[in-house]
C-alpha cells in the first residue's frame, strides 16, 4: 500500500519537476495466469507451483543420475519437488509514468524462467537465466499516464536437477531518473588495506547520459554517523567518478561484528540534484594464501559453512524477508558462519540480511556449462550467456562485505578437460576483472580429473566436493597449498526418526546402480533416514570424517555441508521411491526445525555456548522394552556420564582413535526401559558442567505453540506491512511437556483478525499434503505453521485444532 501511495502521489510531483531518483519495489497489483485466459491478483515475490498438488507426474524421468555414479537410466520421481512447475506463466500489472519522466528502468531480481519484459505490447528485455537479476531500460516504450508491464515466463522439463520455483520470486523494483544518471551497478567500494585500525578504501561510481557542467559526490558514513565526503569530483568522459577514502578507528566488517557503512553517491549541476543512489557496504579485506589460508581481515578462520538452495520450504521460490532471517539466525546460533548459494546466484534480499546478520556468502553461479548435467539444463544458453550471466551476478553483488568469495561452478564435468580449463580460466578472469578484491572458487568433485587437466591448479580457491580420502593426494599436486571443503557431508537424516539396530552404512543398498543393491529394500522401506546421524550416500561422509581433516590439517580452509536445510527435489537415497519429494541432506528439516544433526555441528561449531543433547526420545513401546538402544550426546564437553532411571551407563570420554568416539559421547548397549534417561556432562578438568534429562511422555495433553518472528522473540510481534511472517512450532505433548515423539495426528489450523493462512510443513519428506492447505499431520509430534500479517495493525490469532483428541490451542500475535 505505501508503495502504491508513492508511487501515485510522489512520482507525480517529482517526476513534472524533473525528478531526481525514485525507487519503487512493485509488490501489489499483479496478475496471473497460465494461458492468459483466466487471470488472478497475486502479489510478488509470487511462486505458481509451491501449492501443489504433489503428483509424481510433474517431473517423472527415466534418467541416469551421473553425479551419483549410475550409468543405467531407471525411473525417478520427485527429483525437482514432484511440483507443477514446469510449463507457462504469464504476469501483467499496470504502470502509471507520471508526466515528465525522462528515464524508468525495471530491475528484476530473478523471474523463474526464461523472463520475456514486454511493455504496452512490446518487447523490451529478456533473460535466459531464472536465477539472475537483470536490468530493462524501459524508457523507449514508455508513455505518460497508464502503462502494461508483461512478463512472460516458460519452464521446461528436466531444467533441474531441484525444484526451481516457478514465477517471479523475487523484487522486482521500478527506477525512474532523469536521463542523466548514475548506473545502479556501477558504485563500487572496495577496502584496499586495513592497517593499525586504519582503512584504506577506493570508491567509484558512473553516470550515464550528458555530464555537461555536472559534478560528482561520495560520501562514506559510518555506523555512528559520521561521515567522509569527497569534494567535488570530476566526471571522466566516459561518465566516471572515483576517490580515496581514509578510515580512522574503522569498524570492521566480520560474522561477529556485522558493522556496515552507507555510501551515497550524488551528481549536482550547480546546485541542483540530478541523481543521488545510496548502497550498504562494509570495511573488510579478504585473503587465501598457503601461509594464512583464509584470512578475514587478516585474520585466519575456518569456514564453518553450510550449502543453502534458494527454496524456502514450504514458501517455496518466493522470497520473504522474515523467512530468510529465520534461516539465516538458525544457523548462526548453530555456530555456522558462511554459507554458499548453491549452485545459483543468490537473491539481494539474502545478502542484505547476510550483510546485516553477520554471515559469510560463498555467490555461486551454475551448476553446469557445456556438458549436460539434465537434458535442458543451463547447457542450452552457456556459450551465450556464460560472460553475462557472471557480469550481472558480481556487479549487483559486489558491495556486500558478506560475500567472500565467487563461485563459478557445482562439479562441472568438463573439469577434466583442457577446453574445461579454459573456461574456467576465462570465467575467473572476468570476476576478477569485475572485482579484484574476492578470490573465486568452485566446487569439483573428480580429483584426479581436475588435477590432471590442471582445472584444480587454476583456481584461486580449489574447492573439492566429498571424498576426503583424496584430500592429502590432491593437497601434494596444488600450488596454492591448501583447499577448500566446497560441499562436505551430504549425511541423511529424519527429523526425530530412528533406525534399529543402528548401523553406519551408505544406503546404497537403495541404489540400483550399486553392488549393494537390494531391490526388496525400497518396498520394505519407509521413505525415511534415521537420526543417529549414521548414514550418508556412496560418494560423501559423516560430519565426523569431515571435521577430522579441518582439525588436523592446516591447508584445509573450512566446508561447506551439504545441506543447512532441507529443500524441495533431491530425494537421495529415495530417488526412486514414491512419495519422496524433498531431501533429508539438511541439517534443519523442510519446515526449518533442527535435526538431532543441529546439535552435533552446533557442539563443534558454536564456541560461545555449550551444548548438551541427548537423542533419541525416550518413548518406546512395549516392543522396545529390553532391546539395544544406544544413546548419543552431542556435547563440546569430554567426557559424560548415562543414567537410566537412575542405572549408571557408564562414564565415557570422546575418544580421538575413533572415528565416531571423537566428537560424540555414544554409550552402545544400553537397553530401553521407559522412564528417566539423564546425561551428565564434566569439563576438561573433570568438574560436572551441566545435564540433561529426558523422559517417557505420559499420554497427550497439549498442544504446545512457540511462535517466532522477526522482531521480539521473547514478546513476538508482526509488522503490519502485509509481508511479515511469524513461525508457530506445533508440537503435541503430554502434561508436563515431553513430547509425544511418534504423534501423526492431523490438525487444522484458523486464522483470524490481522492476517492470513500462510504455510504449514511438518518436514516429512514423504508427505504429500498440500503445504498450503490449512490441515497438515504432525510428523514426529511437530509442525510448523506460517501466518502472514495483514497490512492492518490488530492482533493476529492462530487456532490449531487436534479432533481426533478434541485438542486446541490458539496464540494471539500483535501485528504493529
Ligand atoms: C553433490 C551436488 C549437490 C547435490 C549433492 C547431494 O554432488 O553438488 O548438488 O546433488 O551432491 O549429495
Amino acid at each position: 500500500m505505501k508503495h502504491q501511495l508513492l508511487t501515485a502521489a510522489l512520482l507525480a510531483a517529482l517526476c513534472a519537476n524533473a525528478q531526481t531518483r525514485q525507487e519503487t519495489t512493485l509488490s501489489d497489483n499483479w496478475q496471473f495466469s497460465h494461458d492468459k485466459a483466466a487471470w488472478t491478483s497475486v502479489s510478488v515475490p509470487h511462486d505458481w507451483a509451491i501449492a501443489g498438488p504433489f503428483d509424481k507426474k510433474w517431473d517423472l524421468q527415466k534418467v541416469a543420475i551421473e553425479q551419483n555414479g549410475e550409468t543405467q537410466a531407471t525411473e525417478k520421481s520427485g527429483r525437482s519437488g514432484a511440483l507443477p512447475w514446469i510449463g507457462e506463466g504469464h504476469y501483467r500489472r499496470k504502470l502509471t509514468i507520471p508526466e515528465g519522466c525522462q528515464r524508468a528502468e525495471l530491475v528484476f531480481d530473478g523471474a523463474m524462467a526464461e523472463p520475456t519484459v514486454s511493455i504496452n505490447g512490446q518487447k523490451a528485455g529478456y533473460w535466459a537465466y531464472g536465477y539472475n537479476a537483470f536490468r530493462v531500460d524501459i524508457t523507449p516504450y514508455i508513455k505518460t499516464g497508464e502503462n502494461l508491464v508483461e512478463v512472460d515466463l516458460v519452464n521446461v522439463e528436466e531444467s533441474s536437477r531441484w525444484y526451481p520455483g516457478a514465477g517471479i520470486y523475487r523484487p522486482v523494483k521500478l527506477i525512474l531518473t532523469r536521463k542523466t544518471h548514475i548506473d545502479d551497478w556501477s558504485i563500487y567500494a572496495r577496502t584496499m588495506t586495513i592497517k593499525d585500525g586504519k582503512a584504506e578504501m577506493e570508491v567509484e561510481a558512473r553516470i550515464e547520459g550528458p555530464a555537461n557542467q555536472m559534478k560528482a559526490t561520495l560520501t562514506l558514513t559510518s555506523p555512528e554517523g559520521n561521515t567522509l565526503k569527497s569534494g567535488h569530483l570530476d566526471i571522466a568522459d566516459d561518465g566516471s567518478f572515483r576517490t580515496k577514502f581514509s578510515i580512522a578507528d574503522a569498524r570492521l566488517w566480520t560474522p561477529e561484528t556485522p558493522w556496515l557503512y552507507t555510501l551515497t553517491a550524488t551528481v549536482t549541476k550547480g546546485t541542483e540534484t540530478i541523481d543521488t543512489k545510496t548502497v550498504k557496504t562494509g570495511i573488510r579485506t579478504v585473503r587465501v594464501s598457503r601461509e594464512g589460508g583464509f584470512q578475514l581481515n587478516g585474520m585466519t578462520r575456518k569456514l564453518k559453512g553450510v550449502c543453502l538452495h534458494h527454496d524456502l520450504g514450504p514458501l517455496g521460490a518466493a522470497v520473504n524477508k522474515a523467512a530468510l532471517i529465520r534461516q539465516i539466525k538458525t544457523m548462526k546460533e548453530m555456530g555456522c558462519d558462511a554459507i554458499r548459494t548453491a549452485h545459483n546466484m543468490p537473491s539481494q534480499m539474502q545478502m542484505d540480511i547476510c550483510d546485516s546478520l553477520g554471515m559469510m556468502v560463498m555467490a555461486e553461479s551454475f551448476d553446469m556449462w557445456l556438458y549436460r548435467k539434465c537434458k535442458n539444463g543451463y547447457a542450452r544458453f552457456f556459450n551465450e550467456w556464460a560472460d553475462k550471466d557472471i557480469t550481472n551476478l558480481v556487479l549487483a553483488n559486489r558491495n556486500h562485505p558478506s560475500i567472500v568469495m565467487w563461485s563459478i561452478g557445482n562439479e562441472i564435468p568438463e573439469q577434466w578437460s583442457e577446453q574445461g580449463r579454459q573456461i574456467a580460466n576465462r570465467l575467473q578472469g572476468l570476476c576478477h576483472y569485475l572485482d579484484p578484491t574476492r578470490p573465486v572458487t568452485q566446487g569439483m568433485d573428480r580429483a584426479e580429473q581436475a588435477l590432471g587437466s590442471g582445472f584444480a591448479q587454476t583456481m584461486d580457491v580449489p574447492g573439492f566436493n566429498y571424498r576426503v580420502h583424496k584430500y592429502q593426494k590432491n593437497i601434494e599436486q596444488l600450488p596454492q597449498g591448501f583447499l577448500l571443503g566446497s560441499e562436505t557431508a551430504s549425511t541423511v537424516s529424519s527429523r526425530g526418526v530412528y533406525k534399529f539396530p543402528v548401523v553406519p552404512n551408505d544406503n546404497s543398498k537403495f541404489a540400483s546402480y550399486s553392488p549393494n543393491y537390494d531391490p526388496t529394500a525400497l518396498q520394505k522401506s519407509d521413505g525415511q533416514c534415521s537420526s543417529y546421524d549414521v548414514e550418508w550416500c556412496s560418494w560423501s561422509n559423516l560430519p565426523d570424517d569431515d571435521w577430522v581433516w579441518q582439525d588436523d590439517k592446516d591447508w584445509v580452509i573450512g566446508e561447506f555441508v551439504w545441506t543447512g536445510y532441507d529443500y524441495l527435489g533431491e530425494p537421495t537415497p529415495y530417488d526412486e521411491y514414491w512419495p519422496s519429494r524433498s531431501s533429508y541432506f539438511g541439517i534443519c528439516d523442510l519446515a526449518g526445525l533442527p535435526k538431532d544433526r543441529y546439535w552435533l555441528y552446533r557442539s563443534k561449531w558454536n564456541k560461545e555456548q555449550h551444548t548438551i543433547h541427548l537423542l533419541p526420545h525416550w518413548t518406546w513401546g512395549k516392543e522396545r522394552r529390553g532391546e539395544v538402544t544406544p544413546v548419543y550426546c552431542y556435547t563440546d564437553y569430554p567426557t559424560a556420564e548415562l543414567f537410566l532411571n537412575g542405572k549408571s551407563q557408564g562414564k565415557i570420554s570422546k575418544n580421538p582413535a575413533e572415528r565416531l568416539d571423537r566428537y560424540r559421547l555414544r554409550w552402545n548397549e544400553v537397553r530401553y526401559e521407559p522412564g528417566e534417561l539423564k546425561v551428565v556432562v564434566y569439563d576438561t578438568e573433570g568438574r560436572k558442567a551441566g545435564e540433561k534429562t529426558l523422559r517417557t511422555a505420559g499420554k497427550p495433553a497439549r498442544l504446545r505453540l512457540d511462535t517466532w518472528t522477526q522482531h521480539d522473540l521473547a514478546s513476538p510481534t508482526l509488522a503490519a506491512d502485509g509481508e511479515d511472517l511469524a513461525f508457530i512450532t506445533v508440537s503435541l505433548t503430554d502434561k508436563q511437556g515431553n513430547l509425544i515423539p511418534d504423534a501423526a495426528d492431523q490438525l487444522a489450523f484458523e486464522v483470524s483478525g490481522a492476517g492470513s493462512f500462510e504455510a504449514v510443513c511438518n518436514g516429512d519428506a514423504t508427505s504429500l499434503e498440500s503445504f498450503k492447505s490449512p490441515t497438515m499431520k504432525l510428523f514426529s509430534g511437530q509442525l510448523v505453521v506460517i501466518v502472514r500479517s495483514s497490512k492492518q495493525p490488530g492482533p493476529l490469532k492462530l487456532k490449531v485444532t487436534d479432533r481426533q483428541r478434541g485438542l486446541s490451542s490458539t496464540v494471539s500475535i500483535p501485528t504493529r
